[in-house]
């Protein structure tokens, strides 16, 4: 099952945070539009506003790879009910597939979530199309 392969895959790198100042760890797995995964934590600065969330640090990986479709991303934090903060939405509505689901869980089962809900009037690059 995917979504749950997702989200074991996000609660394992979130072992790997580096969360000196918040003691706050989080874990991101993107599935690209192709079927590849990567994953990424959060990774914190002295300077703060430097911080990369576990979501971008995923997306940016994916990217890097080469895979600019986003089918689905699962994010596991300390605590339930973390969502995604609202600069890795954004980023998140930049590479999403029309078919985007956020995964979130949930005890033993999880929450679906459409790019839609969490980010409804997204702003994006059709925007600039002018
Ligand atoms: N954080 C994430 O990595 N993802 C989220 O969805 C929420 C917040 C990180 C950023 C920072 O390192 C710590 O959690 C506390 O905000």
């Amino acid at each position: 099952m995917i979504y749950k392969k997702l989200l074991e895959e996000a609660r394992s790198v979130r072992e790997k945070a580096y969360a000196p100042y918040s003691n706050f760890k989080v874990g991101a797995c993107v599935e690209c539009e192709d079927g590849s995964i990567f994953s990424g934590c959060n990774i914190e600065s002295a300077s703060f506003g430097a911080t990369n969330c576990a979501e971008r640090v995923a997306i940016q990986i994916a990217v890097k790879e080469g895979h600019m479709k986003i089918k689905r991303v699962a994010v596991v934090g300390q605590i339930p009910d973390v969502y995604p903060c609202g600069i890795c939405r954004q980023v998140i509505a930049e590479f999403a597939t029309e078919d985007f689901e956020l995964i979130i869980p949930d005890g033993d089962s999880y929450r679906v979530h459409t790019l839609e809900e969490i980010l409804p009037f997204a702003f994006k690059g059709e925007s600039l199309d002018v």
